[in-house]
Formats: structure tokens, C-alpha cells, sequence
């Protein structure tokens, strides 16, 4: 099984990994030989400190090994296919993590892999991210279902994701992107369809103001992703107005908490105020992909 989407995991697999989550965090002597002699191989096209740092840790303390490459130090950058080298890394370890510019490069890996393939963000989805939040938003309430989450911002690979698990677990999210930054329609699909079961309600606005309204979560993410770097100076133009600040926050309900994958801008998309403030949770949201990627790694390797 590869976990390259939110769908490759049923309704009652993601809310197991969310258990087995808060178990691994209460107790995580529990596991400590659970993944004995397993090896991960993190392959990383991009920069990443969470992901990279959270799963070598996870298999580390799990009792595996990690071991991270990227293209310059493989024979990838010299031309060898993802293709090759996936059947190759795969006869070596247990499962592959991977961090990729484009999905289709992780789906091309996965066709050739023995083993489960993890994405690790790619252009269009994070997963680990994801089931992470789940966790954390879980963890502040007590429950998932009928909780009003308001992600503001671009409606990049995060968002994505976030639309897709939210509509999983029947949290209703609301989207304000600025114009022509909207979530791919495909993925707004298929949280519609999925929300048919679970009763979550998925709207998609232009308006930062109208999602903060009411909100018990306010998300938001980079305005200018990896690989959207050439269009920095007119993404920064289109969301101006789009910043979690005190003003934003204030339409939001009052116990209303902060959340923000991170790496923040700080002063961009978040202010100095929101993010150290009394009600941003963005620390244990980092501290919970740790927990997470245990979870997950039991779930494929386990
Ligand atoms: N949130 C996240 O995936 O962070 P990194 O880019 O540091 O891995
Ligand atoms: N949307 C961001 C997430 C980083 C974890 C990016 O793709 O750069």
C-alpha cells in the first residue's frame, strides 16, 4: 500500500492512524522495537526540516534506520529513471519516502517500488501534514466531526489535502483563496463527493472574511510554495488581504486557534502577533508530525 493521497487511505484507516497517534504520543516507549532492522530511504527533492527530521526520528525510535539521499548524490542526477532507481531502492529498504517537484514523479516510483511508497509533498498533496492536523485539531477538542475550520490563503498542495481530509473525518472547511488561486476543482470534487457520506460541508470563497466568520480553526500556509518561486512578486500582489492577522482572527469564534503547516513568512502570510500568540497551536502541530509518521510507518510497515 502507498500513501500518495488522503484517498489511498479508507475513512476508518485514517481515523485508526489518528488513534494510534494519540497512543504512540502517551506512550511512546511502547514502540520502541516495533520497526526493528526496517530501513526507510527519504529521498528529497526539495528542502524540508519536519518531514525530513520527524521520519528519521520516527524510525529511529521505532528501532530502524533512515537513510536520505536527494538527487545530486545519487545517479539520479546524472539521468538514471525515478523508474530505475525505484526498483533498485526498493530491493534495498522497506519503504520510500519522497519529497518530489511534480506527483507524477512520485507516482512513477510507486509503479516501480516492491515497497510502499510515502509521499512526503509533492505539488499537489501532504499527506503527512494532513493526518498530522487531524490529529492535532483532535487532540484541542475532543472530537472531529462538525468542527468549523477556515483555511485562508493559496489553494496549493496543503489545501488540497486538508480539503480532502476534513471531508474524510467531517470537518467543515471553508477555503478563501484570492481569484485564480482557488484549489483545483478536481480536488474540491472529490471532497464534495466524499462529504456526501460523512456530512462535512466544503465551501469555496474569495472572501478571507466570510471563512474567518464563525470559524474554530483558522489554517494557513506560504503564499509562494516551493516550485512557484518565479511568480513570487504577483502572488504577493494577489493576497494582500489574505494575512492571519489580529483583525482576521477577530471575526473567527474567541477560543479560535492558529494553525499553519510552517515554514512561516512571517509578516506575509501570518503576523509576528497571531503566530506567538496565546491561541496558535503551530508548535504542537510540528511536535505531532513526529507521532504522526510513527503511525504511519506502523500502518505500511508495521
Ligand atoms: N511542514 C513541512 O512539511 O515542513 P518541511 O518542509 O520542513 O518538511
Ligand atoms: N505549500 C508549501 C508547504 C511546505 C511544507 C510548499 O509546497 O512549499
Amino acid at each position: 500500500m502507498d500513501l500518495l493521497s488522503m484517498t489511498d487511505l479508507s475513512i476508518k484507516e485514517l481515523e485508526s492512524i489518528i488513534r494510534e497517534t494519540g497512543r504512540i504520543k502517551a506512550r511512546p516507549e511502547d514502540y520502541k522495537d516495533r520497526l526493528k532492522g526496517k530501513i526507510l530511504v527519504m529521498l528529497f527533492e526539495g528542502p524540508s526540516t519536519r518531514t525530513r527530521v520527524s521520519f528519521e526520528t520516527a524510525m529511529i525510535q521505532l528501532g530502524g534506520n533512515a537513510i536520505d539521499i536527494n538527487e545530486s548524490m545519487t545517479q539520479l542526477g546524472r539521468g538514471e529513471t525515478m523508474g530505475d532507481s525505484a526498483r533498485v531502492l526498493s530491493r534495498y529498504s522497506d519503504c520510500i519516502l519522497a519529497r518530489v517537484k511534480r506527483h507524477e514523479t512520485l507516482m512513477e516510483l510507486a509503479r516501480n517500488s516492491e515497497v510502499p511508497v510515502i509521499n512526503g509533498l509533492s505539488d499537489l498533496e501532504h499527506p503527512c501534514q494532513v493526518i498530522s492536523d487531524l490529529f492535532t485539531i483532535h487532540e484541542v477538542r475532543g472530537r472531529l466531526k462538525g468542527i468549523d475550520l477556515a483555511y485562508i490563503g493559496d489553494g496549493n498542495n496543503v489545501c488540497n489535502s486538508l480539503l480532502l481530509g476534513c471531508s474524510m473525518v467531517g470537518i467543515n472547511i471553508k477555503v478563501a483563496s484570492p481569484e485564480g488561486y482557488e484549489p483545483a476543482k478536481n480536488f474540491v470534487k472529490k471532497a464534495l463527493d466524499i462529504s456526501k457520506e460523512t456530512g462535512s460541508r466544503i465551501e469555496i470563497v474569495n472572501d478571507p472574511r466570510e471563512a474567518a466568520k464563525g470559524a474554530s480553526f483558522l489554517y494557513t500556509d506560504v503564499w509562494v510554495s516551493m516550485g512557484d518561486e518565479s511568480e513570487e512578486e504577483e502572488r504577493l500582489k494577489a493576497f494582500r488581504g489574505y494575512q492571519l492577522n489580529r483583525e482576521i482572527v477577530k471575526l473567527a469564534n474567541s477560543d479560535c486557534k492558529i494553525m499553519h503547516c510552517l515554514p512561516a513568512h512571517r509578516g506575509l502570510e501570518i503576523t509576528d502577533e497571531v503566530i506567538d500568540g496565546r491561541d496558535s497551536i503551530v508548535w504542537d502541530q510540528a511536535e505531532n508530525r513526529l507521532h504522526a509518521q510513527k503511525a504511519i510507518l506502523l500502518r505500511l510497515l508495521g
